[in-house]
């Protein structure tokens, strides 16, 4: 059965749910820590070395204007996502960053991409696959247009473990599994991700796990709970009025200092013999 997830639809979603989109995409990829992670794994698979560059389902662009940005890299960068929404957005930002010279955003959906076989130096799937219904055939294809010698980079949540407080423990329960079911179609993605990436031919170099919790004021979950209290109405897991409940009630917390919300995050680097 197809999943639900809106980030899995951008192609089909309404202006106003995309500007959404656009701003927790941004939000988060301007957050402190979501950034050290980011460099992190790009540091790893020694991305200023690397003349083309594929970011696959870039939406705005986040990575793919990083790692154009860096100081040591001379390269290119194709960024492709489903949504020409997003796509958009992210010419228009790469554009005012004075970076239009390294990247380029073109539409495309990763299910069918018609690229040459060994056309990149480097491949980065940055919290792709999860919102996909069949990872491990984004990833077969991610390794064939891989050269021989390059490397992969997948960063995602292991958003089965992501877990928001509320008082009421058996609702926090079921709110915490509608959320992580509706609005991410493979949660547990990131476990399988050793045994995928030797199923399509790559070698595991290096492994990056995370936490990304916060206790007490909720600064980079805030815009998440923001931005699923529209995205769970969307995705039929819940109705305007119990999203509007749930978010508040967490967002509440924050404001009270008692807010906790935590994820797993892992980064993957792995080279193509
Ligand atoms: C959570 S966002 C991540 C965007 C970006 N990589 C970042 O980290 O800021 C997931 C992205 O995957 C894109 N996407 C989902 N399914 C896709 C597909 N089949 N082909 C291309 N892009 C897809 C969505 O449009 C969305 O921009």
């Amino acid at each position: 059965m197809a999943s639900s997830d809106p980030w899995g639809k951008t192609d089909q979603m309404e202006d106003a749910v995309l500007d959404g989109m656009v701003t927790r995409l941004e939000a988060r990829g301007k957050y402190g820590p979501f950034m050290k992670m980011l460099d992190e794994y790009l540091g790893a698979m020694e991305i200023d070395g690397k003349q083309e560059v594929l970011d696959m389902g870039c939406g705005t662009g986040i990575v793919a204007r990083t790692i154009a940005a860096r100081s040591g890299f001379s390269g290119k960068v194709l960024g492709i996502d489903l949504s020409p929404y997003l796509v958009k957005a992210a010419a228009r930002l790469a554009g005012e960053e004075n970076l239009s010279q390294r990247v380029a955003f073109e539409p495309g959906d990763t299910r069918s991409l018609e690229l040459a076989d060994g056309r990149f130096d480097a491949v980065v799937a940055h919290t792709l696959l999860s919102h996909l219904d069949d990872p491990f055939s984004v990833l077969k294809d991610i390794a064939r247009v891989v050269k021989s010698g390059g490397v992969v980079g997948i960063f995602d949540g292991d958003y089965g473990s992501r877990s928001y407080a509320q008082e009421d423990l058996e609702k926090m329960k079921r709110d915490n599994e509608i959320v992580n079911s509706a609005v991410v179609a493979s949660p547990y993605v990131m476990r399988l991700m050793p045994r995928y990436l030797r199923r399509a031919g790559l070698e595991l170099t290096a492994c990056f796990p995370y936490v990304l919790a916060e206790v007490g004021q909720a600064d980079y979950w805030g815009s998440a709970i923001e931005s699923n209290r529209s995205l769970l109405p969307e995705a039929g897991a819940m109705t305007k009025e119990q999203a509007d409940i749930w978010a508040d009630e967490l967002l509440g917390s924050s404001q009270d200092g008692v807010f906790f919300g935590a994820c797993n995050f892992y980064a993957y680097v792995a080279t193509k013999p």
